[in-house]
């Protein structure tokens, strides 16, 4: 992509009413538009970002089996009725609308209820067990407050997955699974060392369910951590029994800020039997399917990586997720064309082979070029002027690292395309 064809700028300001820094950053770096509080489209930078995150988790869904499905955004209001969760008291998230032909239909805020159903007609004996799918899909939610710009929207996107087994040993190697892809996710996106599994409100079935909580100012929960012993709970369920249970002392925990990307349900049994969804075991039995249900923020995980991997001059991608792998910046030389015209070449040369590049090829200053490619923030920059192109070399300079050296094109190539 040329830099000058890019549909959008970067801007000096983000709007007056934007308070959060995640989608300050990511306005002026042209990523995302805010429609309203709440409410943010992605442009093709923010667009190419959110994608990446998604490849990433759906890596290492299909890699623990998981497929991959796109479930409706409209629902039936009966199956909620069902249940008991179309209740306003009991959800204070719904959106709903009437149809024009009579009638209420929900804006999937969750989609629980409404995949138990669809797996009626999938899921009559223990032979069609376990089944285990997800969905990136965009929820939508009357969030009381809105003001952590895409870490809490109303509409935002989330991947979901649900889990159907045929007992309780079947669920648990699926819930193990689970958490070890969760754990490779945080790490491929770079913050392992700051997200903990944490110890939360546990719902119907567990006691305790097991949120993912990455350490961030941003963040609106708070957890109680102690990183040695590898222990977090969330203030939610700290009580003297909590930390009985688990065996710490208060004194041994750190109450910190983070935000939840992630979390793992364990439904028992129950979620099927509200919902009536029943197989024949291998004992000819009629029973209910054991439920469980994992969920991760993917644009909270984008505000979030915005928000902590930042610098005060803009954003700072980690590699698997910047929305180019390559920035190729070119310094116009004043008398000659010569690195105009080798930088042309190479990044012909660099499209030819499948790179993902973002040239900037624009007619501004350097000081300009340098500004927008720090609020971008684009993993691995490449410099070419008539300084690297007497040099023989090209200048690569680490945006996460901050650190500069000369490389040839055959390193450039072989390492980043
Ligand atoms: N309003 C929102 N905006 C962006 N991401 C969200 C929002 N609500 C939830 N998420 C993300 O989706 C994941 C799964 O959704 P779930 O319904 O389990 O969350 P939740 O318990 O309602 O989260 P929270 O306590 O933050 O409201 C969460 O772990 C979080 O990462
Ligand atoms: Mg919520």
């Amino acid at each position: 992509m040329r830099q000058s064809k890019l549909f959008t700028k970067t801007r000096k300001e983000a709007p007056s009413d934007e308070v959060s820094k995640n989608a300050q950053l990511l306005i002026r770096a042209g990523f995302i538009n805010k429609e309203m509080a709440g409410v943010y489209s992605m442009l093709p930078l923010g667009l190419k970002t959110h994608e990446k995150i998604k490849q990433i988790i759906r890596e290492e869904m299909n890699a623990i089996g998981g497929q991959e499905i796109l479930m409706s955004s409209l629902q039936p209001k009966e199956i909620w009725e069902n249940t008991g969760r179309w209740d306003d008291e009991l959800v204070d998230v719904w959106f709903k609308a009437e149809l024009k032909a009579g009638g209420e239909v929900g804006f999937g805020w969750s989609h629980e209820e409404p995949i138990g159903e669809m797996m009626k007609n999938h899921i009559r004996s223990f032979k069609d067990l376990p089944v285990y799918v997800y969905q990136f899909q965009n929820k939508l939610r009357n969030e009381l407050r809105a003001k952590s710009g895409i870490m809490r929207g109303r509409e935002f996107g989330m991947k979901d997955s649900y889990s159907f087994c045929d007992g309780e040993e079947q669920h648990n190697k699926i819930y193990e699974d689970t958490i070890k892809a969760y754990e490779r996710i945080f790490e491929r996106f770079g913050i392992a060392d700051r997200t903990f599994m944490t110890f939360a409100p546990g719902g119907a079935f567990t006691e305790f369910s097991h949120e993912f909580q990455t350490i961030c100012d941003a963040g609106e929960d708070y957890i109680y951590l102690n990183k040695e012993k590898n222990i977090a709970i969330n203030e939610e369920v700290m009580s003297e029994e909590t930390l009985q249970k688990l065996g710490v002392k208060k004194e041994e925990l750190k109450r910190v800020k983070t935000a939840e990307v992630g979390n793992i349900f364990n439904f028992g049994l129950q979620k099927a039997k509200d919902i009536g969804l029943f197989y024949k075991n291998e004992a000819g039995e009629k029973t209910p399917v054991w439920m469980g249900s994992y969920g991760i923020g993917t644009t909270r995980m984008m505000g979030v990586l915005a928000e902590v991997m930042s610098d005060n001059k803009g954003l700072v991608w980690p590699e698997e997720v910047s929305p180019f792998k390559i920035h190729l910046i070119l310094l116009d030389g004043k008398d000659t064309t010569d690195a105009r015209d080798e930088a042309e070449r190479l990044y012909e040369d660099l499209l030819s082979r499948g790179a993902d590049v973002l040239y900037d090829d624009r007619e501004v200053s350097a000081g300009q070029k340098f500004a927008d490619a720090d609020l971008i923030g684009i993993s691995n920059r490449f410099v070419i002027s008539d300084k690297t192109l007497s040099a023989g070399q090209i200048e690569y300079y680490s945006r996460q690292k901050g650190t500069t050296k000369m490389i040839t094109e055959q390193e450039l190539i072989e390492r980043y395309v």
